[in-house]
Protein backbone atom coordinates (compact mmCIF):
# COMPACT_ATOMS: atom_id res chain seq x y z
CA UNK A 1 0.00 0.00 0.00
CA UNK A 2 0.87 3.72 -0.70
CA UNK A 3 2.78 4.17 2.70
CA UNK A 4 2.55 8.31 1.65
CA UNK A 5 -0.15 9.39 2.46
CA UNK A 6 -0.98 7.10 5.72
CA UNK A 7 -0.25 6.57 9.52
CA UNK A 8 1.72 4.25 11.19
CA UNK A 9 0.42 2.36 14.26
CA UNK A 10 2.64 5.02 16.03
CA UNK A 11 0.98 7.82 14.77
CA UNK A 12 -2.29 5.69 15.90
CA UNK A 13 -0.72 4.91 19.26
CA UNK A 14 -0.22 8.75 19.82
CA UNK A 15 -3.42 9.75 18.55
CA UNK A 16 -4.94 7.36 21.21
CA UNK A 17 -2.95 8.42 23.78
CA UNK A 18 -2.71 12.41 22.96
CA UNK A 19 -5.50 13.52 20.61
CA UNK A 20 -3.40 14.81 18.31
CA UNK A 21 -0.97 14.27 15.53
CA UNK A 22 1.29 16.91 13.90
CA UNK A 23 2.81 17.03 10.20
CA UNK A 24 5.12 19.56 9.45
CA UNK A 25 5.43 21.37 6.17
CA UNK A 26 2.85 18.48 4.77
CA UNK A 27 1.88 21.25 1.77
CA UNK A 28 3.89 22.24 -0.76
CA UNK A 29 4.71 26.07 -1.69
CA UNK A 30 2.21 25.22 -4.88
CA UNK A 31 -0.52 24.15 -3.02
CA UNK A 32 0.32 26.73 -0.12
CA UNK A 33 0.31 29.77 -2.45
CA UNK A 34 -3.08 28.67 -4.36
CA UNK A 35 -5.05 28.45 -0.70
CA UNK A 36 -3.28 31.93 0.22
CA UNK A 37 -4.71 33.47 -2.97
CA UNK A 38 -7.80 32.06 -2.24
CA UNK A 39 -8.14 33.17 1.55
CA UNK A 40 -6.94 36.56 0.27
CA UNK A 41 -9.48 36.59 -2.43
CA UNK A 42 -12.03 35.49 0.84
CA UNK A 43 -11.14 38.09 2.90
CA UNK A 44 -10.97 40.85 0.61
CA UNK A 45 -14.91 39.95 -0.75
CA UNK A 46 -16.00 40.34 3.09
CA UNK A 47 -14.09 43.58 3.57
CA UNK A 48 -16.05 44.53 0.58
CA UNK A 49 -19.19 43.51 2.45
CA UNK A 50 -19.77 40.46 -0.10
CA UNK A 51 -20.20 37.42 1.49
CA UNK A 52 -20.04 34.22 -0.55
CA UNK A 53 -20.00 30.60 0.85
CA UNK A 54 -16.95 29.29 1.17
CA UNK A 55 -17.06 26.51 -0.70
CA UNK A 56 -17.81 28.68 -3.70
CA UNK A 57 -14.02 29.43 -3.47
CA UNK A 58 -12.54 26.90 -5.63
CA UNK A 59 -9.35 25.92 -3.69
CA UNK A 60 -10.62 26.09 -0.78
CA UNK A 61 -13.29 24.00 -1.43
CA UNK A 62 -11.08 21.77 -2.78
CA UNK A 63 -8.88 21.65 -0.34
CA UNK A 64 -12.30 19.45 1.88
CA UNK A 65 -11.32 16.80 -0.10
CA UNK A 66 -7.76 17.57 -0.26
CA UNK A 67 -6.19 13.50 -0.59
CA UNK A 68 -3.17 14.41 1.70
CA UNK A 69 -5.24 15.28 4.81
CA UNK A 70 -8.28 12.94 3.58
CA UNK A 71 -5.97 9.96 3.47
CA UNK A 72 -4.73 10.53 7.45
CA UNK A 73 -8.19 11.34 8.88
CA UNK A 74 -9.22 7.89 7.12
CA UNK A 75 -6.86 5.94 8.69
CA UNK A 76 -8.35 7.34 12.25
CA UNK A 77 -11.46 6.71 11.41
CA UNK A 78 -10.50 3.02 11.31
CA UNK A 79 -12.64 2.07 7.55
CA UNK A 80 -15.94 3.51 8.99
CA UNK A 81 -17.16 6.27 6.04
CA UNK A 82 -17.14 10.17 7.68
CA UNK A 83 -18.98 13.40 6.06
CA UNK A 84 -17.21 16.64 5.87
CA UNK A 85 -18.38 18.97 8.62
CA UNK A 86 -17.32 22.45 7.71
CA UNK A 87 -14.33 25.01 6.72
CA UNK A 88 -13.52 27.75 7.94
CA UNK A 89 -10.48 30.74 6.94
CA UNK A 90 -9.40 34.09 7.70
CA UNK A 91 -6.31 36.16 8.04
CA UNK A 92 -5.14 36.37 11.68
CA UNK A 93 -2.73 39.64 12.30
CA UNK A 94 -2.12 42.76 15.07
CA UNK A 95 -4.56 42.78 17.21
CA UNK A 96 -5.85 38.85 17.07
CA UNK A 97 -7.65 38.53 20.41
CA UNK A 98 -7.16 34.65 20.62
CA UNK A 99 -9.77 32.25 21.67
CA UNK A 100 -9.68 30.92 25.52
CA UNK A 101 -9.35 27.41 26.38
CA UNK A 102 -12.37 25.12 24.74
CA UNK A 103 -13.04 21.71 23.02
CA UNK A 104 -15.35 21.16 19.72
CA UNK A 105 -16.77 18.02 19.94
CA UNK A 106 -19.67 18.43 18.22
CA UNK A 107 -22.47 16.35 21.27
CA UNK A 108 -25.36 17.42 22.68
CA UNK A 109 -25.19 17.03 25.39
CA UNK A 110 -21.79 16.19 26.55
CA UNK A 111 -21.99 12.00 27.63
CA UNK A 112 -19.35 9.77 25.28
CA UNK A 113 -16.72 9.96 22.59
CA UNK A 114 -18.30 6.61 20.79
CA UNK A 115 -17.75 7.92 17.04
CA UNK A 116 -14.98 10.69 16.16
CA UNK A 117 -14.69 14.08 15.31
CA UNK A 118 -11.44 15.27 14.11
CA UNK A 119 -10.95 19.24 13.56
CA UNK A 120 -7.47 20.04 11.41
CA UNK A 121 -5.64 23.26 11.74
CA UNK A 122 -3.57 24.32 8.75
CA UNK A 123 -0.90 26.71 9.42
CA UNK A 124 -0.39 28.05 5.63
CA UNK A 125 3.00 30.29 6.83
CA UNK A 126 3.48 28.39 9.77
CA UNK A 127 3.87 28.87 13.73
CA UNK A 128 6.08 31.87 14.17
CA UNK A 129 5.64 32.93 18.23
CA UNK A 130 3.93 36.00 16.46
CA UNK A 131 0.04 37.25 16.52
CA UNK A 132 -1.22 33.83 18.45
CA UNK A 133 0.19 30.21 19.82
CA UNK A 134 -1.28 27.27 19.64
CA UNK A 135 -1.94 25.32 23.03
CA UNK A 136 -2.70 22.09 23.53
CA UNK A 137 -3.60 19.64 26.52
CA UNK A 138 -3.09 16.07 25.56
CA UNK A 139 -5.31 13.16 26.40
CA UNK A 140 -8.59 15.93 27.28
CA UNK A 141 -10.42 13.75 24.31
CA UNK A 142 -10.54 10.99 26.84
CA UNK A 143 -12.47 12.66 29.48
CA UNK A 144 -16.01 13.40 28.48
CA UNK A 145 -16.71 17.35 29.30
CA UNK A 146 -18.47 20.45 27.98
CA UNK A 147 -16.57 22.48 25.79
CA UNK A 148 -16.14 25.36 28.51
CA UNK A 149 -15.00 23.17 30.87
CA UNK A 150 -11.90 24.77 31.14
CA UNK A 151 -12.45 28.58 29.84
CA UNK A 152 -11.68 30.31 33.04
CA UNK A 153 -8.44 29.47 32.44
CA UNK A 154 -8.26 31.59 29.08
CA UNK A 155 -4.71 30.85 27.76
CA UNK A 156 -2.29 30.17 30.79
CA UNK A 157 -0.19 27.60 30.68
CA UNK A 158 -1.96 24.61 32.68
CA UNK A 159 -0.10 21.44 34.57
CA UNK A 160 0.29 19.54 31.11
CA UNK A 161 -0.76 21.33 28.36
CA UNK A 162 1.77 22.17 25.37
CA UNK A 163 2.39 25.16 23.78
CA UNK A 164 3.23 25.03 19.98
CA UNK A 165 5.16 28.54 18.33
CA UNK A 166 7.46 27.20 15.84
CA UNK A 167 5.87 25.39 13.22
CA UNK A 168 7.18 25.04 9.36
CA UNK A 169 4.89 26.83 6.20
CA UNK A 170 2.52 24.13 5.32
CA UNK A 171 1.87 22.32 8.42
CA UNK A 172 -1.16 20.88 9.76
CA UNK A 173 -1.98 19.31 12.87
CA UNK A 174 -5.20 16.74 13.07
CA UNK A 175 -6.56 16.80 16.72
CA UNK A 176 -9.71 15.16 18.53
CA UNK A 177 -12.57 17.50 18.80
CA UNK A 178 -12.98 16.77 22.28
CA UNK A 179 -9.23 17.67 22.82
CA UNK A 180 -9.05 21.17 24.62
CA UNK A 181 -6.86 23.59 23.39
CA UNK A 182 -6.41 27.41 22.87
CA UNK A 183 -5.13 30.16 21.14
CA UNK A 184 -3.37 32.81 22.96
CA UNK A 185 -2.81 36.08 21.34
CA UNK A 186 0.98 37.20 20.86
CA UNK A 187 2.25 40.50 19.73
CA UNK A 188 3.36 41.00 16.20
CA UNK A 189 1.74 40.83 13.13
CA UNK A 190 2.40 44.47 11.90
CA UNK A 191 4.21 42.78 8.44
CA UNK A 192 3.27 39.09 9.20
CA UNK A 193 -0.14 37.60 8.17
CA UNK A 194 -1.72 34.27 9.87
CA UNK A 195 -3.14 32.29 7.13
CA UNK A 196 -5.86 29.80 9.26
CA UNK A 197 -7.62 27.24 7.85
CA UNK A 198 -9.67 24.72 9.58
CA UNK A 199 -11.67 21.85 8.39
CA UNK A 200 -13.63 18.90 10.19
CA UNK A 201 -14.51 15.41 10.05
CA UNK A 202 -17.49 13.21 11.72
CA UNK A 203 -17.31 9.79 12.05
CA UNK A 204 -21.07 7.92 9.88
CA UNK A 205 -22.47 5.90 12.66
CA UNK A 206 -23.68 8.82 15.03
CA UNK A 207 -25.96 12.33 13.39
CA UNK A 208 -24.46 15.04 14.65
CA UNK A 209 -25.26 18.73 15.33
CA UNK A 210 -24.46 20.50 11.77
CA UNK A 211 -24.80 24.09 10.24
CA UNK A 212 -28.71 24.84 9.18
CA UNK A 213 -27.12 25.45 5.57
CA UNK A 214 -25.20 22.12 5.36
CA UNK A 215 -27.48 20.73 2.38
CA UNK A 216 -26.83 23.85 0.39
CA UNK A 217 -22.94 23.45 1.36
CA UNK A 218 -22.87 19.91 0.43
CA UNK A 219 -24.91 20.14 -2.92
CA UNK A 220 -22.16 22.85 -4.16
CA UNK A 221 -19.49 21.13 -2.80
CA UNK A 222 -20.69 18.06 -5.20
CA UNK A 223 -21.75 20.44 -8.03
CA UNK A 224 -18.29 21.58 -8.02
CA UNK A 225 -16.73 18.83 -8.35
CA UNK A 226 -14.83 18.68 -4.89
CA UNK A 227 -15.90 14.90 -4.81
CA UNK A 228 -13.08 14.25 -7.69
CA UNK A 229 -15.36 12.09 -9.25
CA UNK A 230 -17.16 10.64 -6.92
CA UNK A 231 -14.29 9.23 -4.74
CA UNK A 232 -14.60 11.82 -2.00
CA UNK A 233 -18.42 12.15 -2.21
CA UNK A 234 -19.12 10.14 0.81
CA UNK A 235 -18.01 13.51 2.36
CA UNK A 236 -21.13 15.51 1.79
CA UNK A 237 -23.67 13.31 2.89
CA UNK A 238 -26.22 15.65 4.51
CA UNK A 239 -27.83 12.47 5.53
CA UNK A 240 -25.33 12.55 8.79
CA UNK A 241 -26.37 15.34 10.29
CA UNK A 242 -29.55 16.97 12.27
CA UNK A 243 -30.86 20.08 13.55
CA UNK A 244 -29.56 21.69 16.36
CA UNK A 245 -31.37 24.17 17.82
CA UNK A 246 -34.95 22.48 18.04
CA UNK A 247 -33.38 19.43 19.70
CA UNK A 248 -31.62 21.20 22.11
CA UNK A 249 -34.52 23.05 23.29
CA UNK A 250 -36.45 19.44 23.77
CA UNK A 251 -33.72 18.52 25.78
CA UNK A 252 -33.97 22.19 27.85
CA UNK A 253 -37.25 21.19 28.92
CA UNK A 254 -36.03 17.04 30.05
CA UNK A 255 -32.75 17.71 31.34
CA UNK A 256 -33.06 17.46 35.25
CA UNK A 257 -31.59 14.68 37.54
CA UNK A 258 -30.23 11.51 35.94
CA UNK A 259 -30.94 11.64 32.42
CA UNK A 260 -30.57 7.39 32.98
CA UNK A 261 -34.05 7.58 34.48
CA UNK A 262 -35.49 9.04 31.24
CA UNK A 263 -34.10 6.70 29.00
FE1 LIG B 1 -11.23 25.36 18.51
Amino acid sequence: MDSLNHLSQDDLDRFDEEGYLFFEGLFDDDLNQRLRDDVDRMMEDRERGAKKMIMSYNELGLLTSEPCVIDRVADLMEGEKFTHHHIHARWQGKGERGVAWHHDYVQTPQTNRSHLMVHVFMYLDGLNGEVGDLLVMPGTHKKVMNGDAFMQFEFDDLPGSRTYDDLAPGSIIIVHSAVQHCRRPKPGGQTFRRYFIDTSYCQNGALWGGYNNIEEINALALEQGYDRGGKYAFLYDTTQFFERRPNIEKLDKINEGSLVLQL
